[in-house]
């Protein structure tokens, strides 16, 4: 049987194993390498993400849609679902790799939500400019 995700230590697994997976992809790692410059800072931001997201605990106060806007801007707009795909596979894959139960899945849902949410906000934040 694999773990539940039960506290900040579980979540950090997590989002290391996925950057790992995510640096190193052939079609989206460039977009991450080439824009975080400080990787420990950035991985304890986003472990702070997912564990306010889960366990309510504000510690993230970051804005994730201004942020996906400005990555876009950045790479010209070329940002497209098939990026949201690549990055969300990665996000399951991790999870099941390391874990199992609710928690577990209510990552899966979030994040899945979330990437909608973020991909039509790049849209139509594109038309703006
Ligand atoms: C699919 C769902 C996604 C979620 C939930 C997500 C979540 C996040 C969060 C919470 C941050 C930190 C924001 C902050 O600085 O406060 C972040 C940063 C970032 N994301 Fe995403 N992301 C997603 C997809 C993507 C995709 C598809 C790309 C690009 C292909 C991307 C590229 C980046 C980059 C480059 C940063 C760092 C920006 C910087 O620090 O300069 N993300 N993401």
């Amino acid at each position: 049987m694999k773990k539940q995700i039960e506290n900040r230590a579980d979540i950090e697994v997590l989002v290391h194993a996925f950057y790992t997976k995510i640096r190193a992809d052939k079609e989206i790692g460039s977009y991450f390498n080439t824009m975080i410059k400080d990787w420990d800072t950035h991985l304890e931001k986003l472990t702070d993400f997912w564990e306010t997201n889960l366990f309510a605990v504000k510690k993230y106060k970051g804005n994730p849609q201004e942020v996906h806007n400005e990555v876009d801007a950045h790479f010209g707009g070329k940002i497209t679902s098939n990026e949201f795909g690549i990055w969300l596979n990665h996000w399951f894959q991790t999870i099941d790799e390391h874990f199992e139960g609710e928690n577990a899945d209510t990552l899966k849902r979030r994040a899945r939500k979330m990437s909608t949410f973020l991909y039509l906000s790049v849209f139509e934040h594109r038309k703006k400019n």
